[in-house]
């Protein structure tokens, strides 16, 4: 199986709560690389931006609002079959659906407040890397 990367975001609730460190350790332990990682400040922007895709979700301005509510955490994620590697410890989205030993399952509280997001797909992880990252900020 490839060594691919992922982009993943420690969400406010997560970094308000102070799981940065438990989270991460979670994804370490699932086999995933952190090869690039900083605490941010997102402006309603950049969040709009990232989340560009969702505008015309019923819960857009919902989701902008919380990702901009306090700091989050951006990361690249390295490993085999990262992508679905980071998908599988996250969890579903909504945490009440999310199997036992997942990020969500264990640590967020709600389908908004669900502590991290992960790239759906390498195209997207590609994507989701360029907007956060500058390639010297990436050391694997
Ligand atoms: S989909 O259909 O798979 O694209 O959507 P989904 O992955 O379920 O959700 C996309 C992102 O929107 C967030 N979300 C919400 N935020 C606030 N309120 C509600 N009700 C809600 N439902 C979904 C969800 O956490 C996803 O965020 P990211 O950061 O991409 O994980």
């Amino acid at each position: 199986m490839a060594i691919t990367r992922t982009f993943s975001i420690i969400k406010p609730d997560a970094t308000r709560r102070n799981l940065t460190g438990a989270v991460t350790k979670m994804l370490e332990e699932a086999g995933l690389r952190v090869v690039a990682s900083k605490r941010i400040q997102m402006t309603k922007e950049q969040a709009e931006g990232f989340y560009g895709v969702h505008r015309e979700r019923p819960f857009f301005n919902d989701l902008v609002g919380f990702m901009i509510s306090g700091p989050v955490v951006v990361q690249v994620l390295e490993g085999e079959d990262a992508v679905k590697r980071n998908r599988d410890i996250m969890g579903a989205t909504n945490p009440e659906n999310a199997d036992a030993g997942t990020i969500r399952k264990e640590l967020a509280e709600s389908i908004e407040a669900n502590s991290v997001h992960g790239s759906d797909s390498d195209e997207n992880a590609k994507i989701e890397i360029d907007y956060f990252f500058k390639p010297e900020e990436i050391v694997g």
